[in-house]
């Protein structure tokens, strides 16, 4: 964190907790891009972690061809996915920014990380051709535009091959992502978080107070570093939080990948709450989204390996009416240890 300047943190900080669109580019200088990028992006990066390895859970990756990573800033959410797949089948990254400082961060940092990848800096009039059959990333963007620069996005979005979207896990930016999955359903299907691809049920009328969200986690080392507490300290970030809303879509359908075990799963929202005795998890599947109750009785040893955040948030479960009788971690978690060592 050598250098960090706190003030640009601070404005900066103070420009997305605002949450509107945003005119003109907040990117004064290259030290600026690489404050963000030791910080605030490398939080972001955490978030990516907690998706991609997600999709490492589901085995699914995304189709070869270039990548263009979309509001690219200094090219956290790019050079995550690339590093996620070993650069997997991508031919060409593409970046896009309305800051050209921005631009030449990214691709200065990613010629570093990956030195053999070809990489294009993409004029903003040339997005939407740029986009054509390839995998967009688009990370932290969604709230900086107005109605009309969303419209152009999702018109670019719509001609990609598959898309890998992380946004704040606000109750706005869940909405309005999930805006956009409503929007490009006819195109794609959705590999995660969605479960299924009929209409999302947050959207019934008497949810919309709810929000898909899910909660990354920081890597342990960072809560003993006094870099890291400083950062948290000045900028009023509490670091054990890490809550996110993504989309993962797919132009192909399931035969690309048909191990994917989304179907017939309930994907776990928000974090379960857990009472005496039981807990609450607010499932979302095809038939749409519910609260259920989950007695400890019917648990076992598995109630405590979810409640400390081992099962990930996809399940398999049995229900009645609004009781689980039965829930299953999808993929299955390996045995603890004790049960493989009989301790
Ligand atoms: C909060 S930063 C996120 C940067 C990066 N994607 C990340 O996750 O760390 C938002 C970025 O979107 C860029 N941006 C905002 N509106 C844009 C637009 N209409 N076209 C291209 N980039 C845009 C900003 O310049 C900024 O770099």
């Amino acid at each position: 964190m050598e250098g960090v300047d706190w003030q640009t943190l601070e404005r900066l900080r103070a420009v997305f907790l605002e949450g509107a669109p945003v005119r003109g580019a907040y990117w004064k200088s290259r030290a600026d891009l690489a404050s963000y990028d030791a910080t605030l992006g490398e939080r972001i990066g955490w978030k990516w972690d907690a998706v991609l390895g997600e999709l490492q859970r589901l085995g699914w990756t995304p189709p070869p061809g270039p990548m263009l990573d979309f509001g690219c800033g200094s090219g956290i959410a790019g050079r995550r996915v690339l590093s996620a797949l070993a650069r997997g089948g991508c031919s060409e990254l593409r970046l896009n920014d309305k800051s050209p400082l921005a631009e030449e961060f990214a691709a200065e940092k990613a010629r570093t990380l990956f030195p053999d990848l070809p990489l294009r800096i993409i004029p903003g009039g040339n997005v939407e051709a740029a986009a054509e059959g390839a995998t967009v990333v688009i990370s932290h963007v969604l709230g900086e535009l107005p109605e009309a620069g969303r419209e152009r996005l999702r018109e670019c979005v719509r001609r990609a091959a598959a898309v890998l979207w992380v946004e704040p896990g606000t109750h706005a930016d869940s909405h309005a992502l999930i805006d956009m999955r409503e929007a490009l359903l006819a195109e794609f299907r959705p590999v995660a978080p969605c479960t299924h691809g009929s209409a999302c049920g947050l959207r019934t009328p008497g949810n919309e107070r709810h929000w898909c969200h899910f909660f990354g986690r920081p890597p342990w080392e960072i809560f003993a570093d006094p870099e890291w507490a400083a950062f948290a300290d000045r900028m009023g970030i509490d670091l054990r939080s890490l809550p996110f809303s993504y989309l993962i879509l797919d132009r192909r359908d399931r035969a690309a990948n048909p191990k994917e075990p989304v179907e017939g799963c309930t994907r776990v929202l928000g974090t379960p709450r857990f009472y005496k005795g039981y807990a609450r998890l607010f499932g979302c599947r095809d038939d749409g989204v519910t609260e259920f109750n989950w007695a400890k009785r019917h648990a076992g040893p598995l109630f405590k390996r979810v409640k400390n955040e081992e099962a990930g948030s996809l399940f398999r479960l049995e229900t009645e009416e609004a009781e689980i009788q039965s829930l299953e971690p999808v993929p299955p978690l390996p045995p603890e240890e004790s049960e493989t060592t009989g301790d």
